[in-house]
């Protein structure tokens, strides 16, 4: 139960909110939720219980974390790790009326868009962007340095790896997988090499598929289910199996910008419903 501060703010007396940290008119702060020194909370937003709110978070108005979220956690690399993490990453921001899940944890360094949905124990790494309301389902792993456009879908239990790059308006279904590195942590070579698949604007990627490293996906392709997509995919086309190949091309009512309308703001064609099931 939170109570009302002379200041009109519903902290719980059991959370912690360091006394520089700034939380906007409404905000409320569960019990044995931690906020940060530095951190800023916009107007009404909710941190649920035992949410941690690392120092120097910057949260739009009216976001939601849910319980046992951790925001703005740093890097910590393993005594093994041969990727050197950023020093001085820039503080987490989320955009106005985004929802972290609860247990999810989002480093310092990403960057949350507004309206996002960020799903139950997902995982969102240092440098990861995020655009508006793009939907990341529970129990997704979106690596460092990942970009994933506006609106897009990626749903739960897909592994997004460093450095990928997925536009706006895309579907990436359930336990999708991508890659970035076909030495798998051999030889010098590796590092010239290495690099995270491009999924352009509108294509969908069916569940369970795995993308090689450096493969492109065309706009408005389609990935059928359990692909394994060893060659870039041309736009609007539709590839199946193991290796992935052209199977037909993808017929112009389930594109979202429409034949002829290239460049406009298209209908938005139906992303599916899925992500209302865990995500
Ligand atoms: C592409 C897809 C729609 C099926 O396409 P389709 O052409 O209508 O497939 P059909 O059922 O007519 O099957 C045509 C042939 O391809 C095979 N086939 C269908 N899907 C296949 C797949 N994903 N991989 C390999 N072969 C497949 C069929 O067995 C059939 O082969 P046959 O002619 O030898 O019997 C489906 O495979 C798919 O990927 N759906 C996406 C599901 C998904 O991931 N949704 C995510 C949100 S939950």
């Amino acid at each position: 139960m939170t109570h009302a501060t002379p200041a009109g703010r519903g902290i719980s007396p059991l959370a912690f909110v360091d006394p520089t940290a700034e939380l906007g008119e409404g905000c409320t702060v569960g019990h044995f939720a931690v906020v940060e020194a530095g951190a800023r909370l916009g107007p009404g937003c909710a941190v649920e219980h035992h949410a941690v709110i690392h120092g120097g978070t910057q949260l739009g108005a009216g976001c939601r974390v849910e319980a046992h979220a951790v925001l703005g956690r740093r890097p910590r690399p393993a005594a093994a790790s041969t990727v050197a993490v950023a020093a001085d990453l820039p503080p987490l921001t989320v955009g106005d009326r985004t929802s972290v899940g609860a247990g999810a944890v989002i480093y310092a360094g990403a960057t949350i868009g507004a309206d996002c949905f960020i799903g139950d124990l997902a995982f969102v790494r240092e440098e990861a962007v995020i655009g508006d309301r793009a939907v990341i389902g529970s129990h997704v792993t979106v690596e460092n340095a990942v970009r994933i456009g506006p609106r897009t879908k990626v749903q739960t239990g897909a592994y997004i790896t460093a450095w990928t790059t997925v536009e706006e308006d895309c579907f990436i279904a359930p336990c999708v997988v991508t890659t970035n590195d076909n030495f798998m942590g051999r030889t010098e070579r590796r590092f010239a090499l290495r690099g995270g698949p491009v999924v352009r604007r509108g294509a969908r990627v069916g569940a369970n598929v795995t993308l090689l490293p450096r493969v492109e996906v065309g706009a408005e392709a389609f990935v059928a289910a359990a692909a394994v997509v060893t060659r870039s995919v041309p736009p609007a086309t539709l590839v199946m199996g193991m290796p992935a190949r052209p199977v037909r091309p993808v017929p112009d009512e389930e594109m979202v910008v429409k034949e002829g309308r290239e460049g406009e703001e298209g209908e938005k064609g139906s992303q599916g419903d899925v992500e209302t099931k865990g995500s």
